[in-house]
């Protein structure tokens, strides 16, 4: 069976995906800061699920990463999904320190250290690499700014590493997740966001994409369509979107 390390299970789409893929009998690492809820997801799968308290922020992130990865014995499937993001229409200081040590700083680390991963280890089979981004990595969002900059961060790091990859011969694929709202505590805050999913829907949608090994896969069909249309528009129409969530 599949050994599956995920950073950011303890809620959220990270914590669904943990506990589908340790029911169906694979072996998951799981990581992010709070050791409770990761607990609590230990404690329905005891003997498939290892956990690990890690801040990607940290400077030990990468080594608690790999003392994850040798807890569970290897790993044949990467799933970064820590994340955070703010609306944050007032530019705050802290929220987009915040935002861009976890998204950007601690995505890279990780995402980074899976790559390494991979090419020193003489893996037979191949190795994936899959993030959950967003939607908001394809425009420059102005109520998200360092939220919407992070995502697309991280789509351009998955876009380099699959190059170096290819350079190195390091035999790995990646996978890029970009789902609309999602019903989960990232959204706490009381507003209404349009065309929002559940969890219950996505997170199935996601793991078939992963499994699948597809290399980017955009949740749902609706924000598919958006997506597209977005990527239509030329900024000097962009700015005049009033995009207000
Ligand atoms: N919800 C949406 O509408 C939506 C849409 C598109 C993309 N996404 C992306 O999907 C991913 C998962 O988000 P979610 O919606 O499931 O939100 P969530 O429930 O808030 O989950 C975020 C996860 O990231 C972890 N995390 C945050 N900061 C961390 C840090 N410094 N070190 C380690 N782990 C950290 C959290 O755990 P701890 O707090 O315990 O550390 C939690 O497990 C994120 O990358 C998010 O940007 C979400």
């Amino acid at each position: 069976m599949k050994k599956i390390v995920i950073i950011g299970a303890s809620s959220g789409i990270g914590r669904r995906m943990a506990i589908d893929f340790a029911r169906v009998g694979c072996r998951v690492g799981i990581a992010a800061r709070r050791s409770e809820p990761l607990g609590e997801v230990k404690s329905l799968y005891p003997s498939n699920v290892a956990a690990m308290t890690i801040d990607v922020t940290a400077p030990d992130a990468v080594k608690r990463f790999y003392d994850l990865i040798e807890l569970i014995d290897g790993m044949d499937i990467f799933i970064n999904a820590a994340g955070t993001g703010f609306a944050d229409p007032d530019l705050d200081d802290s929220r987009i320190s915040t935002t861009l040590r976890t998204n950007v700083d601690g995505f890279a680390r990780l995402t980074a250290a899976a790559y390494r991963y991979y090419r020193d280890t003489a893996n037979v089979s191949q190795g994936q690499i899959a993030a959950i981004t967003s939607v908001a990595g394809t425009k420059g969002i102005g109520v998200a700014a360092a939220y919407s900059a992070s995502k697309r961060f991280q789509q351009s790091f998955i876009d380099a590493l699959e190059q170096l990859a290819y350079q190195q011969q390091v035999n790995v694929a990646f996978t890029d997740i970009r789902p609309g709202f999602v019903d989960t505590p990232l959204l706490a805050g009381g507003r209404d966001y349009p065309m929002l999913m559940t969890v219950d829907k996505v997170a199935p949608l996601i793991e078939t994409a992963i499994l699948r090994r597809r290399r980017v896969y955009t949740v749902d069909y609706r924000w598919r369509a958006v997506n597209a249309l977005w990527r239509l528009v030329p900024q000097r129409i962009w700015r005049h979107i009033g995009l207000n969530w």
